[in-house]
């Protein structure tokens, strides 16, 4: 797909149906993401594949005690109507984990976010690769962290910077509006 249409159709996708990923697409999908920049080429990332049900639901179960949580501390009215099932329904979540310590020089100028940085473009190219091939994804973060690292046994130096459902939309999802970014010239200007 042509690209600037491709970033612009690239859309968060919270219904799959059953469609298989086939392993070259997948495997072309966290290719593109193994070619995303990161601070000294660290590489920061790794992946975890997951196709078992049972691992998919302990998922659920994990992000639907955060749900919970919020439920309990009175977050917003829509939390109580956010279903999940998507975790369910993609034939394949990607985990990408990411190893803060391989944030390149950041830490001398006060940069700590260097290997997130490099993890979230890790994403964003497999988000986008994934969408070229005809899939659509989610970057889901909701779950706490470390309840997530214990059921997949992530070691305790990594963290997670996204669940990544995959696979064939149910149906199309509607392009939440963008606004206009504020844009400086020369110098920041109120
Ligand atoms: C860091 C990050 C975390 C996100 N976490 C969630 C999430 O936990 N659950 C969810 O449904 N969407 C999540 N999203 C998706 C956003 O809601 C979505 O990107 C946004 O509404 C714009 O929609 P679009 O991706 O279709 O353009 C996340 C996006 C980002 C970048």
């Amino acid at each position: 797909m042509e690209f600037s249409e491709l970033v612009k159709s690239r859309r968060s996708c919270r219904s799959f149906d059953e469609t298989p990923i086939p392993e070259e697409h997948l495997q072309a999908i966290l290719k593109a993401g193994q070619w995303a920049p990161s601070p000294l080429n660290l590489q920061p990332w790794e992946f975890i594949i997951i196709t078992d049900p049972t691992i998919k639901t302990r998922i659920k179960e994990v992000a639907e005690e955060a749900r919970q949580e919020v439920i309990d501390k009175n977050g917003p009215g829509w939390v109580k109507k956010y279903e999940m099932q998507f975790l369910q329904q993609a034939p394949v979540l990607v985990v990408v984990t990411v190893d803060l310590s391989k944030g390149g020089l950041g830490d001398f100028f006060g940069q700590r976010t260097g290997a997130i940085q490099a993890a979230s473009a890790c994403v964003q190219n497999m988000m986008l690769a994934a969408s070229d091939q005809g899939f659509e994804t989610l970057w889901f973060t909701f779950f706490q962290p470390e309840k997530l690292k214990s059921v997949l046994s992530i070691p305790k130096h990594l963290e997670i910077a996204a669940v990544i459902p995959m696979g064939k939309p149910r149906e199309a999802a509607k392009a939440p509006p963008r606004k206009d970014p504020s844009v400086h010239r020369e110098q920041y200007s109120k």
